[in-house]
């Protein structure tokens, strides 16, 4: 198993350009299983998560290519509307095809994913909206079995802005009978560019990007091209990294994507110069304690909470992060711990009080964003740290050592068998 090592205390100096994002490519990759011919999508990042929702849409029966950040899906050979147990074992995100293969079928079977490094993360939200919409659903042997004629548009409202259940639905209605309204829908972009993908495909939907969305159904969808927007959530990791330990620009960003942490940054006494499309970051001589409470968009991110608390081991003085999103999502407070910092979790609740110096010490990835922070916090601490278990890192993050190396970290790949 391949790790990464990490000599600490380098500072940071340079640019790096940001990858397409990962949440927005598997949903749209899953939008292009409805279109009966070839979807052409850019900017798509070479990630494990890619590769395996390839290997799902393979056994779907598309014909799919990928070639330097281009993926070609042919969706007219779909024939097979199953997500097996394997893969969706080791991505949550496949779930994300019951929406198209119901849309496209009139019946689904996908296995239903169990829990998680973060808690239960239900998908309650998923299923009763589907059965909203008239479909029969019904569980058997670990395996969702959904199945519908043809959906009837309804209005549903989610309890919470579910970003899964949004896009799933949504991709559930494009082809129902009648008007379909989600309330409570939730605003995230990626969730935003799936709705404009699934319109250039031919849908009608209305109030993209808001908390309403209203999807008139159309008889089908035609196969559609789209550039994937760039990942903010490495691109906060970077500034992350860049508020500790230098002067670090972001290129090829939506600046707007990242409003929230931007002011969560600067009140950390970090300089931000925002730009059109890039972010450049310099660190202060002091990291100012700031409190932080995840939420929706465009609130602060549940999936840079991780490496929120990272930049905070090294504040001058306390700081208290709430995660309202996912309430157990603290796995990395025990490897951070290692390295020398003062954390402390109660509940939902992790307080940290800053410390002068971090020393490096081997410590486990436990998920994809718990595994940024401990990539950061190894270079914020001094010596070697010994990050095993990456292949959660290479789920969500392309290149990161390579990138990380380019702005003066002393980082590698270490394989071992
Ligand atoms: C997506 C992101 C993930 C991010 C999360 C929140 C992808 C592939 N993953 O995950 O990186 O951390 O959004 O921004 O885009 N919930 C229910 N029932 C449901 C669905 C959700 O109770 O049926 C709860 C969850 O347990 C959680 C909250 O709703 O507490 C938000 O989850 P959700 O927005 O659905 O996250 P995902 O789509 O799974």
């Amino acid at each position: 198993m391949d790790k990464i090592i990490i000599n600490g205390g380098n500072p940071l100096e340079g640019s790096v350009e940001i990858s397409g994002a990962k949440n927005a490519v598997l949903p749209i990759m899953a939008a292009a299983l409805m279109g009966n011919g070839i979807s052409i999508i850019t900017r798509v990042p070479d990630l494990r998560d890619t590769r395996t929702m390839i290997r799902l849409m393979e056994i779907i029966g598309a014909k799919v290519s990928f070639k330097e950040g281009t993926l070609t899906v042919d969706g007219s050979s779909v024939n097979n509307p199953e997500a097996p147990y394997d893969l969706v074992k080791t991505m949550r995100a496949s779930f994300y095809v019951l929406g198209p293969l119901i849309a496209r079928f009139g019946e689904v079977k996908v296995s239903l994913p169990g829990g998680c490094a973060w808690g239960p993360r239900p998908v309650d939200y998923h299923l009763k909206g589907l059965e909203e919409l008239g479909a029969k659903v019904t569980l058997d042997s670990g395996y969702i079995l959904a199945e519908s004629k043809k959906l009837q548009g309804k209005t549903i409202r989610f309890e919470y802005p579910s970003v899964g259940a949004t896009g799933n639905i949504a991709m559930a209605a494009v082809t129902a009978n009648g008007t379909t309204i989600i309330e409570n829908a939730a605003r995230e972009p990626e969730i935003e560019q799936l709705c404009i993908f699934l319109n250039k495909m031919g849908a009608d939907i209305s109030g993209v990007g808001t908390d309403k969305l209203i999807i008139k159904g159309v008889s089908q969808l035609e196969p559609a091209d789209i550039e994937v927007i760039p990942d903010r959530v490495e691109a906060g990791t970077f500034l992350m990294a860049g508020a500790a330990l230098g002067e670090v620009t972001i290129n090829k960003i939506v600046p707007t994507h990242l409003r929230t942490v931007l002011i969560k940054l600067e009140e950390t006494g970090a300089k931000v110069r925002t730009n059109q499309n890039s972010i450049t970051i310099t660190r202060s001589d002091k990291i100012i304690p700031v409190d932080m409470t995840t939420a929706v968009f465009p609130g602060f991110p549940t999936d840079l909470q991780a490496q929120w608390v990272a930049l905070m081991m090294l504040a001058e003085g306390s700081s208290v992060i709430t995660d309202t999103v996912y309430h157990d999502r603290f796995s990395h407070v025990p490897e951070l711990n290692r390295l020398g910092a003062n954390i402390h979790v109660e509940n939902n609740v992790a307080i940290i009080r800053g410390v002068k110096k971090l020393v490096g010490a081997p410590v486990m990835s436990t998920d994809i964003r718990a595994s940024a922070s401990l990539i950061n916090g190894g270079l914020m601490a001094h010596g070697r740290t010994e990050v095993s278990r990456i292949y959660h890192i290479d789920r969500g993050y392309e290149r990161i050592e390579e990138k990380f190396r380019s702005l003066g970290a002393d980082i590698m790949r270490k394989t071992e068998s």
